[in-house]
């Protein structure tokens, strides 16, 4: 089996998967409470975090499983991109643990993790497909080709639809993470009482800052009580205009690059609408779409494993070059 470890934002999260990809443990340490407060995620409080955490994340995850470390044939760890120090207590934390056991290594990007969700056990997606990579840091269209490697065909030129969603979450007075708050009002609110803009930008880029700035205007212009009672239809149409923008890209990058099979992955795979949407999509499943790292180890099986101790000088990136 693969221990995977990922660690690159606020969540300490460990997995253990099969080399036939059937997830047999998966143990997600959320941090978002303690960030909470801050209305995101502060670096230095989450790389103590996750040293504090990641011991125990990794005893529960071979408990769960039922296994030991005798059971373990290689480490998958993320190495970037991320919060450098964040990613560094994982990676750390791998090598010991691969280089005392004399087990090979395979360093991971987080961004693959994300794509090869897709590939877990009992319904994995078989490449070529087109990807819409969405989470708190990255907005990606991406043309995967093989199980382990993919051509990037746009991105976000500001925010990233995760971002988005947190931004306005904030501006709407609720609390964070947003994406899934907003997700949830939003099921009681009218999502056309509000017509917000969808940028428009040539090629297969997004761009989200106009609309949190119609939403800042549209917040702006009510009183308080007017705001409480308008919350649901704001967000319901603000959710409605980030979907609408994330569905456009996706199936004209589909189309641009020959693709029938459309797949999405990351933390706003997990919305409700965006699901309903892409109902045809290949969906992430729910308890992979936000940081995890089943998804970890599931590019693992098809990184390359560095064996012990060329692995031990490895360093991690905060961003791709
Ligand atoms: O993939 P992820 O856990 O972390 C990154 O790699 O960034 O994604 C986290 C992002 C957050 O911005 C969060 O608000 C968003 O995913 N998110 C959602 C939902 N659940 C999480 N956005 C919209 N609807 C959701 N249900
Ligand atoms: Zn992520």
């Amino acid at each position: 089996m693969i221990l995977g470890l990922e660690t690159s934002c606020d969540e300490t999260a460990a997995a253990l998967v099969t080399d036939e990809g059937e997830v047999r443990s998966s143990v997600v340490a959320s941090q978002a409470d303690l960030h909470a407060r801050y209305g995101g995620v502060v670096p230095e409080v989450a790389s103590r975090r996750h040293l504090e955490l990641v011991s125990p994340v990794i005893r529960e995850t071979l408990e769960q499983g039922g296994a030991t470390l005798d059971d373990v044939g290689a480490v998958g760890v993320t190495q970037g991109p991320g919060l450098i120090g964040a990613l560094l207590v994982g990676l750390t934390a791998a090598k010991a643990l691969a280089w005392s056991r004399g087990l090979p290594l395979v360093p991971v990007d987080h961004l693959h993790g994300h794509v090869a969700s897709l590939f877990l056990a009992p319904d994995p997606v078989e490449p070529p497909f087109l990807c819409l990579l969405a989470s708190g840091g990255h907005t990606l269209l991406l043309d995967v080709e093989s199980h382990a490697s993919f051509r990037r065909l746009g991105t976000t030129l500001d925010d990233a639809a995760g971002e988005a969603f947190d931004k306005g979450a904030r501006l709407l007075g609720l609390g964070y993470p947003g994406g899934p708050e907003i997700d949830l009002l939003a099921g009681e609110g009218d999502p056309e009482a509000y017509r917000f803009p969808v940028a428009r930008v040539p090629g297969l880029d997004f761009s989200f800052s106009g609309l949190k700035t119609a939403l800042l205007y549209a917040v702006r212009d009510l009183s308080p009580e007017e705001l409480e009672a308008r919350r649901a239809d704001l967000a319901a149409s603000y959710q409605r205009a980030i979907v609408r923008a994330l569905v456009d890209r996706v199936r004209a990058a589909a189309e641009q690059a020959g693709r029938e099979r459309i797949a999405v992955v990351g933390g706003v795979a997990a919305n409700s609408e965006l699901r309903a949407q892409l109902a045809d999509a290949a969906l992430a499943p729910l308890a992979y779409c936000t940081d995890n790292a089943a998804m970890i180890a599931s590019a693992a099986r098809y990184g390359e494993a560095l064996s012990p101790p060329s692995y031990l000088a490895l360093d991690a990136y905060a961003s791709r070059a």
